[in-house]
């Protein structure tokens, strides 16, 4: 027996299979059912006990060489022949695939919605063509305001006549006042558009985060707490704000509110350009013109109104210096704010 297996392993050694046909016949003489190796498997049985040790170890080994040798020419004449798919190795590892993250416009917007919502503000979104009511009368443009002119506002023909890309959110927060009761207490983000040459510091859209609240009673002090707790979730509990009088038509009294430099403490840096504050927001009472636009009591009710730009406090919290990256799609820029949900 020991013999027999000697001459079936020199066999298996100095195989080579030519076609499938050739490896097929191998294997059915030695690995197959009724192969040869099965037989000595069989005989084993009749292997006196001091020799089985020996005589069992070889006949693995046998079977181990010629199932490796079988497996060797499957896949190099499969390869050659057949479809790969059979030789595709499926102990292989995978090829990692990029997973995408958030946009940081997205990132911000989220986070500036979070904290308002903590103090009972919904969410409101309209469309992005408007018609002049929506954009500006109702809002107390005079016809003649420049904000109307071609320079700012991009202008599209559609069926109902010229319409207006939006060129704010305040636009959604008319159409909640026509058609909500006060109290009203939301936030409108959205893209908007304007026509300013494309450069580091400004673009032909951008995206706000506007709020409104209308109740019995609302003062411009109940405005500067809300807008101080935003300033203290968004920045920091030192931060400090400023408010600065400003106009909005829409608005009466109207400020623009700055955020104390986090960057260098207000101590006085490039990046606030030496004056240790940094602008983020309009903001006022809204105009009692507005509300009776809206059909909204000005005597009975008062309002405020905030606006800010998200791109800006995107570039203030990450230092982003140029707006043009927030739209160009460069993963070099999107994967770096893969761990800032
Ligand atoms: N709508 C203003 C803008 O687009 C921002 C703003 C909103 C100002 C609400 C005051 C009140 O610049």
């Amino acid at each position: 027996m020991k013999d027999k297996i000697k001459e079936l392993l020199s066999e298996v050694e100095g195989f080579k299979a030519e076609s499938k046909e050739q490896l097929e016949d191998f294997r059915i003489k030695l690995l197959g059912s009724k192969g040869q190796i099965k037989d000595l498997f069989a005989e084993f049985k009749t292997v006196p006990n001091e020799d089985k040790k020996v005589v069992g170890q070889a006949i693995n080994e046998l079977r181990t060489k010629a199932q490796e040798k079988f497996d060797a020419f499957k896949i190099s004449l499969e390869g050659n022949t057949e479809s790969k798919e059979e030789a595709i190795d499926l102990s292989r590892t995978g090829v990692p695939y990029k997973v995408g993250s958030r946009h940081p416009i997205s990132i911000v917007r989220n986070e500036i919605i979070d904290i308002f919502s903590r103090i009972g503000f919904t969410v409101s979104e309209g469309p992005e063509v408007e018609d002049d009511w929506h954009n500006f009368s109702a809002l107390n443009f005079p016809p003649e305001h420049p904000a109307r002119d071609m320079q700012d506002t991009f202008f599209v023909e559609s069926e109902e006549g010229e319409m207006a890309l939006r060129t704010h959110t305040s636009s959604v927060q008319v159409r909640i006042m026509e058609n909500a009761k006060p109290p009203i207490r939301t936030l409108s983000p959205g893209r908007v558009y304007r026509n300013e040459a494309i450069s580091a510091r400004a673009h032909c859209f951008f995206h706000q985060v506007e709020g409104l609240y209308i109740a019995e009673n609302v003062s411009f002090a109940d405005l500067k707490q809300t807008l101080m707790y935003f300033a203290k979730e968004m920045f920091g509990e030192k931060t400090k704000i400023r408010l600065r009088p400003s106009y909005f038509p829409f608005t009466e009294p109207s400020a623009e509110m700055d955020v104390s430099c986090s960057v260098c403490n207000s101590e006085g840096c490039n990046v606030c350009k030496y004056t240790g504050y940094l602008e983020i927001m309009g903001c006022g009472m809204v105009d009692p013109n507005v509300l009776e636009n809206c059909g909204i009591d000005s005597k009975k009710y008062t309002g405020f109104a905030f606006g800010m730009g998200v791109e800006r406090i995107a570039m203030l919290k990450y230092k982003v210096n140029d707006l043009r990256l927030y739209s160009e799609g460069d993963v070099r820029f999107l994967d770096q704010f893969k761990s800032a949900f």
